[in-house]
C-alpha cells in the first residue's frame, strides 16, 4: 500500500510504495494520467524523461502493449532533463537507451522524440540547440517553456538531472537547458536548469534503493545545502511536486507517513 505525506513549505510531497517494481509501475501510471490529461486540456503533452535505471524499468512497463495502448503517443512530445555527451548509440546515452528500451516498441512518431543532439560540435551547442527545440515545440519564446511532466531521479551524491553538486549549473537562473562541465566525473552534460524545472505543471523524481536512503534524509530532512546537494533545490512555482520513493530509499527517514 502506497502511503503519503506533504513535506515542508514548498517541498512538495512525498509517495513511499513498497519496492522497485511498485515505483515504475506507479511512476507509468502517472506518465499515462498526465499525458492523457493533458491532451484533452491543450491537445498535446510535453514530457520530460530522465536518466537512471528507474525510468528504464518504467520504460519496460510503458512497452507492454497493455499499457502503451494507454498513452496518447501520438500527441505526446518526449525531451530528457540531461544527456550524457555521447553518441545516441552509447549505452550511456539516456535517450538512446530509453529509444532502445520501450520508445521503439511503442507507437511514437519519430518527429515527436527529441534526443539532445550530442552530434554538435560541443555541449554548450548542443545545449542551445536543445533550449531552441524545446521552445519551437512548446511555441514559447520569451517565458519558460512548461512541461506537463518532467521526470527527474536523484544520484547517490544528491544530484539531479545533470546538476552536480558544486557546478556551474546550479547558478544558472536565466537559461532554460545549459552544458555543464561536471570535474567529479570528468565530463561535460546538458541539462534542464531549475527555472525550467520550477516551471513544470508537474515534476515527479523518483528514487529507490537503499544505497539512496542516507542522500535521501540529508536532501529531504537535512540543513539546507543545495551546493553540496543540488536534489534539494528541485522546486516548483505553480505546478506539483512529488518525491516517489521507495521505501528501501526511506530508511533513513524520521518523518512520519500517513496511510492512504
Ligand atoms: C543521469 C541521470 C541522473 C539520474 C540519477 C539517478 O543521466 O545520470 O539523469 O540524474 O537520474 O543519477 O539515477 P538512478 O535512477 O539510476 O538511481
Amino acid at each position: 500500500m502506497a502511503e503519503s505525506m506533504k513535506l515542508p513549505e514548498g517541498r512538495g510531497s512525498l509517495l513511499i510504495v513498497e519496492d522497485g517494481e511498485a515505483l515504475a509501475l506507479a511512476a507509468a501510471e502517472r506518465f499515462v494520467a498526465v499525458t492523457t490529461a493533458a491532451v484533452a486540456a491543450r491537445g498535446t503533452a510535453l514530457v520530460a524523461l530522465s536518466g537512471g535505471s528507474t525510468p528504464k524499468r518504467m520504460g519496460s512497463l510503458l512497452a507492454q502493449p497493455a499499457f502503451a495502448a494507454r498513452v496518447p503517443w501520438s500527441a505526446t512530445e518526449v525531451f530528457w532533463s540531461d544527456e550524457r555527451w555521447v553518441p545516441l548509440a552509447s549505452s550511456e546515452s539516456n535517450a538512446g537507451e530509453a529509444m532502445r528500451v520501450f520508445l521503439t516498441a511503442v507507437p511514437a512518431p519519430p518527429e515527436r522524440i527529441h534526443p539532445v543532439a550530442t552530434d554538435l560540435a560541443s555541449p554548450a551547442a548542443g545545449a542551445v540547440a536543445y533550449a531552441s527545440e524545446i521552445r519551437r515545440v512548446s511555441g514559447v519564446n520569451g517565458a519558460t517553456p512548461v512541461f506537463d511532466l518532467l521526470l527527474l531521479g536523484m544520484g547517490d551524491d544528491g544530484h539531479t538531472a545533470s546538476l552536480f553538486p558544486h557546478t556551474a549549473a546550479l547558478q544558472e537562473r536565466e537559461k532554460i537547458v545549459v552544458a555543464n562541465v561536471v570535474p567529479q566525473l570528468g565530463t561535460e552534460r546538458v541539462t534542464f536548469t531549475y527555472p525550467l524545472i520550477a516551471a513544470a505543471r508537474e515534476v515527479l523524481v523518483l528514487v529507490g534503493g537503499a544505497a539512496k536512503a542516507d542522500t535521501l534524509a540529508r536532501v529531504l530532512e537535512g540543513p539546507p545545502d543545495p551546493e553540496t546537494l543540488p536534489s534539494q533545490q528541485i522546486r516548483v512555482d505553480q505546478g506539483s511536486l512529488t518525491w516517489l520513493v521507495d521505501r528501501a530509499a526511506t530508511a533513513a527517514l524520521s518523518l512520519q507517513t500517513g496511510q492512504r
